[in-house]
């Protein structure tokens, strides 16, 4: 695909993130739909069955919004960075609430269920993930927007919140895998059944999906040629 598109920045970034966003959006509709009322007779209670939640809150947050959050400085190359910063906090903001949403409801459906926690490898990656989005969240918010840091340490910091940022988005795309795969064999549903059918094909489309956003995502991320410029007098104005 991107051989046919060939390199020239300007012009595909626009078609690749359109891509992109329908991957994402299709991902996200997909999960959503696991639970619906037309699919499964477990549907959306939080009172009930707060795990109906876990997944698609867990895939809304950690992987659409902030996978576009992680994106914005190149989507948004020419406007102004404090425009792109406070956008990127925004999304950052909606990434952390559906991310705590997502990750009480699993406890409140483990405690509810009498469950051990955190006994499988989705389990132990998922918390990592958590772990890592706080701590970059907070370091970020500190060095950036409030109080924000001297520019010499901004500077100094920027390669590795631009690192970890990279790790936390591939870290989250495996453990919704994980998820997704540990879902299916508690479920029992991979196996030849017919009455299954719908809901295999849910899960393994919402898996294509997911992975298709994610590796597009990746290629916008790392290619060079998408990269914001240094604009060093907008810099300047906002410090
Ligand atoms: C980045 C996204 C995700 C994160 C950070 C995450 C995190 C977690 C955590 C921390 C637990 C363990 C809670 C405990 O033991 O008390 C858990 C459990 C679970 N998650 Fe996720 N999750 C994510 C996405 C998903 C998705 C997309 C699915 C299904 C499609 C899923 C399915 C499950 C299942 C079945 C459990 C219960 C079994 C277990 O503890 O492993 N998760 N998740």
């Amino acid at each position: 695909m991107f051989a046919i598109l060939g390199r020239n920045s300007q012009s595909n970034y626009p078609i690749l993130l359109g891509l992109g966003e329908f991957f994402g959006a299709l991902s996200v509709l997909f999960v959503g739909l696991f639970f619906d009322k037309h699919v499964y007779s477990s549907t959306y209670n939080w009172t009930t069955d707060p795990f109906t939640f876990h997944p698609l809150m867990m895939t809304t947050g950690l992987l659409f919004c902030y996978g576009n959050a992680i994106l914005l400085y190149r989507t948004f190359r020419q406007t102004p960075k404090l425009t792109v910063k406070i956008l990127h906090a925004l999304f950052l903001i909606l990434s952390l609430i559906f991310g705590a949403v997502g990750f009480t409801a699993i406890i409140r459906a483990k405690i509810l269920d009498n469950e051990s926690h955190f006994i499988s490898f989705h389990s132990w990656l998922g918390l990592l993930t958590l772990i890592l989005f706080v701590l970059q969240w907070i370091c970020g918010f500190i060095s950036f927007l409030f109080p924000k840091l001297s520019l010499d340490t901004r500077t100094k910091y920027m390669p590795t919140h631009r690192f970890w940022g990279k790790i936390i988005f591939l870290s989250a795309v495996i453990t919704i895998l994980a998820g997704l795969s540990e879902l299916g064999t508690f479920s029992s549903f991979f196996v030849k059944d017919d009455a299954e059918r719908k809901r295999r094909l849910i899960m393994n489309f919402f898996g294509v999906f997911t992975l298709l956003f994610s590796l597009i995502v990746i290629y916008l991320l790392t290619n060079p040629d998408y990269q914001r410029p240094p604009d060093e007098d907008t810099d300047q104005r906002i410090q």
